[in-house]
C-alpha cells in the first residue's frame, strides 16, 4: 500500500477524475482558499482542490483530501459504508513500523538564517482567526517516560518565522507528554509534518494506551508496517512519505496568547492551551504539496472526526456487545458529540449498557441515542422518529449532571473547566408487548414499484 499523500492523490484522480479540481487563478493566501471550499460545500460539493498560485508561495495548497467518507474509505480499502468498521477491526492490531534511513522530504532543507515558515502558504482561514494557521500539521512527540510515539493534528498559529502557536485542548497523549517533559524541567522535542496519506490521518486520532506507540497501530491500519525516517535534528523518527517535517520542541512551561481560531463546532474558539513550538529546522520534497484542512464545521474536519468515532465506538461497544449493528456519530453534532447506536436488543438493561460504555469511550460525547435495529442510524429523520414514539422521559432518559461531567473544551456549552453534562435515550422498544409497525403489503408494493418504473417515476 503506498504511504504518501502524492501517491494517494494520483490514484484518487485516476478513479474519480471529476472529484479533483485545480484552480491556477492566483489567490489571496489570506480568506480566499476558504472561501472557495466554503462556497462549493453550501454547493454540496466537496472535490480534492488544488489551489496551485498562492500568492506569495511557490508551492500549492491541496485542501478537502479528507472530506467524504469515500475518500477515507479508498486509504483503507475498504467501502465507505464500512470504512469505521475497518478502522475499528485493524486498529486492534500493532505493527512496528519499518525505519529507512533516507526519505524524499530530506531533499531540501532550512534552517538558520534560511529557516523561514512563511515559505509555504500558510492561510489564513477566516476573519475570526487571530492569524495564519497550520491546520494539517500531525505533530509527533515521544513519550519521555515510555519513550513510545505519538501523533496527532493540532491548530499551529503562525507567530514568526520560527515560531508557532499551538493547543493541546484535546488533553490526550501528546498534552500528557508535555506535562511529563515539564515535570522533568525539559521542552518537548516534536515535528511537525504536513501532507500524509489519509490513512495516517485517521490514524493519528487513535485512542490507545498512553504507553503503546501510535505508529503501530496506524501500520494496524495499514496492514503494514509505516515507514519511518529518522529526523537530523531532533531525536524522532517521522513518515518517509511526508511533504513537508519542521523539526523543533514544544517550549516547557512557556505560554503565549494563541486564537481566536474558527473551530469544528462553528464556533470561534477563544479556549487554549498556549503553548508554543519553536522550529529548529524545516525539509520538504521537491514540489511540496502544503496540505490544509479549512477549518470551522467543513467536511474537510468533521469527517474523520465522525469516522474515527464511529471506529472507536464500534471497538468499544463490540467488547460487551457485540449485537451492536450500526454506529453513527453524526455530522449535525460535528462528528463528535452525540452517537447513535442501533441495538439487536436481546435483553432489557442493554440499552443502558451500551449508553454507559458509549459515554466512557472519551470526554468529548454529550449525548446517546440507543435505537432498536430496525431504525437506520444513519437516517436521522428516523431516529427523531424512535425518539417520538418510543420514549417516555423520565423512564428512559439518563442525564449527568454538569458538574460531575468532563467534556470538550471547545464545546461553547461547557463550562469554564470544560466540564459538560451527559445524556442517554433508550429509544427502542420493550422486548414484547409494543405497538405493531406498519408494513405494506408485499404483493402490492411489487406491483406498485414495477408500475412506477413503467410509467418513468422511477
Ligand atoms: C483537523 C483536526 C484538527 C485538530 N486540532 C486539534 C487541536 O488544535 N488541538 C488538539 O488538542 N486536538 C486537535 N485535534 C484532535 C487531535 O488531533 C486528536 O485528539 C489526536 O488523537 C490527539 O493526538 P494525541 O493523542 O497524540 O494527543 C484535531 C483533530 C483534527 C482531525
Amino acid at each position: 500500500m503506498v504511504q504518501d499523500l502524492r501517491s494517494f492523490l494520483e490514484k484518487f484522480e485516476q478513479l474519480f477524475p471529476r472529484e479533483v479540481l485545480r484552480i491556477d487563478r492566483e489567490l489571496n493566501p489570506e480568506y480566499e482558499p476558504s472561501a472557495v471550499i466554503m462556497e462549493l460545500e453550501r454547493d454540496r460539493r466537496y472535490p480534492v482542490v488544488f489551489f496551485e498560485n498562492i500568492r506569495g508561495s511557490a508551492f500549492p495548497v491541496v485542501a478537502n483530501v479528507l472530506a467524504t467518507r469515500q475518500r477515507l474509505a479508498l486509504a483503507l480499502g475498504a467501502r465507505p459504508e464500512n470504512a469505521a468498521e475497518v478502522f475499528a477491526e485493524r486498529i486492534k492490531s500493532a505493527v512496528p513500523p519499518q525505519r529507512i534511513p533516507e526519505a524524499p522530504f530530506q531533499k531540501n532543507r532550512l534552517d538558520g538564517a534560511a529557516l523561514n515558515l512563511s515559505t509555504f502558504p500558510i492561510l489564513t482561514h477566516f476573519p475570526v482567526d487571530a492569524g495564519p494557521y497550520v491546520t494539517a500539521g500531525l505533530v509527533m512527540a515521544r513519550d519521555p517516560e515510555s519513550g513510545v510515539d505519538t501523533c496527532g493534528y493540532h491548530r499551529m498559529q503562525l507567530k514568526g518565522a520560527d515560531k508557532l502557536g499551538v493547543s493541546l485542548h484535546s488533553r490526550q497523549r501528546l498534552w500528557e507528554y508535555l506535562r511529563r517533559a515539564e515535570q522533568a524541567g525539559r521542552n518537548l522535542e516534536a515535528a511537525v509534518v504536513i501532507g500524509v496519506h489519509p490513512a495516517l490521518a485517521l490514524g493519528s486520532m487513535a485512542l490507545i494506551p498512553y504507553d503503546q506507540g501510535k505508529f503501530d497501530r496506524i501500520g494496524g491500519l495499514l496492514g503494514a508496517p509505516l515507514q519511518v525516517t529518522p529526523c537530523r535534528d531532533i531525536d524522532l523518527d517521522v513518515p518517509t512519505g511526508a511533504e513537508i517535517v519542521i523539526e523543533g520542541e514544544i517550549l516547557a512551561n512557556c505560554h503565549e496568547p494563541e486564537g481566536p481560531f474558527a473551530e469544528f463546532t462553528d464556533y470561534a474558539s477563544y479556549r487554549s492551551t498556549e503553548n508554543v513550538f519553536r522550529a529548529k529546522s524545516i525539509h520538504y520534497r521537491d514540489q511540496a504539496l502544503y496540505q490544509s484542512i479549512t477549518p470551522a464545521r467543513s467536511a474537510d474536519h468533521v469527517t474523520i472526526v465522525a469516522v474515527h468515532r464511529e471506529g472507536e465506538l464500534r471497538r468499544a461497544l463490540h467488547q460487551t456487545l457485540p449485537n451492536v449493528r450500526q454506529v453513527h456519530a453524526p455530522l449535525s453534532a460535528c462528528g463528535l458529540f452525540h452517537c447513535y447506536l442501533a441495538l439487536e436488543k436481546t435483553a432489557e438493561g442493554q440499552p443502558m449498557q451500551a449508553i454507559l460504555a458509549a459515554l466512557a469511550v472519551d470526554h468529548n460525547i454529550k449525548l446517546v441515542i440507543v435505537v432498536d435495529a430496525d431504525i437506520d442510524v444513519f437516517d436521522e429523520a428516523r431516529v427523531l422518529w424512535a425518539v417520538a414514539t418510543r420514549v417516555q422521559a423520565d423512564r428512559d432518559v439518563l442525564i449527568i449532571p454538569q458538574h460531575q461531567g468532563m467534556g470538550c473544551t471547545l464545546d461553547p456549552s461547557s463550562d469554564d473547566l470544560s466540564r459538560s453534562a451527559k445524556m442517554g435515550i433508550d429509544a427502542t422498544k420493550p422486548l414484547s408487548g409494543f405497538a405493531r409497525g406498519i408494513d405494506p403489503d408485499p404483493a402490492a408494493q411489487a406491483k406498485a414499484r414495477q408500475l412506477l418504473q413503467e410509467i418513468g417515476t422511477s
